[in-house]
């Protein structure tokens, strides 16, 4: 659906998810993620970039199970430590993956995704047209319920600086793999609010698309 299509329907309430499509995927559905070797971190850092031209092919398996380890994952299991930081260790920044499949969270325990929304929410993940069919959008949601210890007034900044580097894991993920990927902010929050079933403590943060960059287009 294209961007102008987004706004007017968004404008009248009606930017609404998709039927799901394939299998449902389970708790289960996560294979151990990659947690040594790929590409050395300083060519990462060389290749980063934002791409925006997607096919509408899957990632692979092995490939979401790393990318969400990246994000989001357990790296100190014996103090619960997470590859990216977060204010007083709050850990507030939850992740979603909205996939053809269904929207499900992240559960980083378990290395595991729960389904919370059993529709294709990618469309209103964003105003761009590319998020409605590449592989995968992420959401990064605040949970203000998990910063009660943060003063009220640093909490909205502390948990955008805390989903800022979890995204930057991703792209450096991607570029290490070869994905393409975009973290973004322009999106319907109300729209996507309601699709997710976002609670009163939820705060839409930032979305960002992961997917097999398009090498016809992106060459152009
Ligand atoms: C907070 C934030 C919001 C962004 N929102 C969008 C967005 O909505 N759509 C988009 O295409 N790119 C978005 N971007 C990506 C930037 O446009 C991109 O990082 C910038 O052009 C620099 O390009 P590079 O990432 O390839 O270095 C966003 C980046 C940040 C940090």
């Amino acid at each position: 659906m294209n961007t102008l299509t987004k706004l007017a329907l968004g404008l009248m309430g009606q930017l609404k998810p998709q039927p799901s499509a394939g299998e449902p995927l389970t708790l289960s559905g996560l294979l151990p993620p990659s947690q040594s070797g790929g590409m050395p971190l300083m060519e990462a850092l060389r290749q980063r970039q934002s791409q925006r031209d997607f096919l509408p092919e899957l990632v692979g398996e092995q490939n979401l199970s790393s990318l969400l380890w990246a994000a989001a994952g357990v790296n100190r299991p014996d103090l619960g430590g997470r590859t990216a930081p977060s204010a007083m260790n709050a850990q507030e920044v939850q992740l979603y993956v909205a996939l053809p499949q269904g929207l499900y969270r992240y559960e980083p325990q378990a290395h595991a995704m729960q389904m919370v929304v059993a529709s294709d929410v990618r469309r209103v993940t964003g105003y761009q047209d590319f998020v409605d069919d590449a592989a995968l959008d992420l959401i990064f949601v605040a949970d203000h319920a998990r910063m009660k210890l943060v003063p009220a007034a640093q909490r909205e900044a502390y948990a955008f600086a805390a989903a800022g580097a979890m995204s930057q894991n991703v792209y450096l993920y991607c570029a290490s793999v070869g994905l393409a990927t975009v973290v973004r902010a322009w999106f319907d929050r109300h729209a996507l609010t309601q699709a997710m079933g976002l609670g009163t403590d939820q705060q839409l943060l930032l979305a960002q698309t992961v997917g097999v960059v398009n090498v016809s287009k992106s060459a152009q």
